[in-house]
């Protein structure tokens, strides 16, 4: 049965080739001062950021420039991020990046108006946000996390070995974003892939969890289809228009918190996965696609009918003559071999977790109760030692 919500999602999204142009509807809207966000320099090479610049400039923009944001960004970036926001009296950030950069930009503007120390408040705390916030707009250069149209922010300790999402109210979420999935042509490959199983693992973990006829298991199994099928293209080739945009879209559908309304959710994978982050700082979705198989198959039997359903719905396992454990085991190894073809990775030791670590890194995973199973210390121990 569909349980009680509310659902409301501000952003304005603008799609397709030509979105960019949607920055001259949305500019006027705002006041003069303009906080630039972005990465590591991407943008510069790849023409985007003289794009960007060149809108804000004909809109009567002061710009003042935040660059250097790292993929999984730091509380110590937050805390410069926070400083600079104040010192431009922004009235918009605008972030032109990946997750980093719009997840990012929401965590600074929840606290450049607030004087408690960002990490404590929003991440070790989970404070509701009680001060004036700034609006953010994202230019998406990255596929996968959702962060265009969703609350997330996630922020990286490393003297604390933490990585901790906050999932913040709409009021958090970017007032706008910037939708080209041309603009996702220059990813390098490994983050291209990384992105397409970041959002087959939002998909999943709201879909393996609860044992109720749910509208949105059938959403779910309709995108995972549409992006195996597009993610087949894409690997081969990169720069194929229509598999591009239908993986941006999905990527946005997978994690806009539509689907996760009425049902309840699991996150197990992305809690091993952010623990993993915090110990070796890999890149968030091959995090997931190491720890994944052996979390599921240690889970399987007890979600054991939505598992058989998944090998049906999703990766058209015939069900004939078999038994339910058979048709489940089934479908994951077909997703295995698939995880395996497009080139993701599949172990935490090629992303550089050594045996030491590994009391580490069952410390750092929180403990998630929405799954079919809620794990034990010695569990998580077993799935991440699996996961090796
Ligand atoms: O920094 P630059 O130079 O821009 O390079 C980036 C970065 O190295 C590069 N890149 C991005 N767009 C590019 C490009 N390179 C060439 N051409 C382009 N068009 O890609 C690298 C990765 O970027 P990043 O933003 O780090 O990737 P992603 O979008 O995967 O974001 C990851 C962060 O989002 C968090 C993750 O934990 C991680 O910290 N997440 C946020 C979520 C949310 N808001 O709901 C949910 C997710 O589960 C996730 O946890
Ligand atoms: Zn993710």
């Amino acid at each position: 049965m569909l349980g009680n919500f509310t659902y409301s999602n501000p952003t304005k999204l603008y799609f397709g080739d030509n979105a960019l142009n949607g920055l001259n509807d949305e500019l006027p809207k705002y006041g003069k001062n303009v906080l630039l966000v972005y990465g590591g320099g991407s943008i510069k090479k790849n023409g985007i950021y003289d794009k960007v610049v060149d809108i804000l400039k004909a809109n009567g923009k002061n710009i003042f420039e935040d660059g250097g944001v790292m993929p999984n960004p730091t509380v110590d970036k937050l805390n410069e991020g926070i400083a600079r926001a104040r010192a431009a009296k922004a009235d918009l950030i605008l972030a032109v990046g990946g997750g980093s950069v719009c997840d990012y930009a929401k965590a600074v503007s929840v606290s450049v108006n607030c004087n408690e120390d960002a990490w404590e408040k929003y991440f070790i705390k989970f404070d509701d946000v009680t001060c004036d916030v700034v609006p953010v707009g994202c230019v998406l250069t990255m596929v996968g996390t959702g962060s265009e149209m969703n609350g997330g922010a996630v922020i990286t300790n490393h003297a604390q070995k933490l990585k901790i999402g906050h999932v913040f109210g709409d009021n958090v979420f970017p007032k706008f974003s910037v939708l080209n999935p041309e603009f996702t042509f220059t990813l390098p490959k490994y983050q291209m892939i990384s992105g397409i199983y970041d959002i087959m693992s939002h998909i999943l973990e709201q879909y393996f969890s609860g044992t109720d006829d749910n509208t949105s298991d059938y959403i779910m199994e309709g995108l995972l289809r549409s992006l195996i099928h597009s993610a087949n293209i894409a690997v081969k080739n990169p720069t194929d228009y229509e598999a591009r945009s239908n993986i941006m879209w999905i990527a946005t559908w997978a994690l806009n918190t539509l689907v996760a309304k009425g049902k309840t959710t699991d996150w197990m994978v992305h809690m091993f996965g952010q623990a993993v982050g915090a110990h070796t700082d890999a890149t968030h979705g091959m995090t997931l696609s190491a720890v994944s198989m052996p979390y599921y198959r240690y889970i399987m039997p007890y979600g054991l009918d939505k598992f058989a359903r998944y090998a049906v719905n999703v990766w058209d396992v015939s069900p004939e003559g078999k038994t339910k454990e058979q048709v489940a085991a089934e479908g994951l190894s077909a997703m295995e071999s698939w995880m395996k073809s497009i080139g993701l990775v599949m172990n935490i030791t090629e992303l550089g977790a050594t045996k030491d670590m590994l009391e580490g890194i069952v410390k750092s995973t929180l403990v998630m109760e929405g799954g079919y199973k809620v794990l034990t210390v010695d569990e998580i121990r077993a799935v991440l030692k699996a996961s090796y």
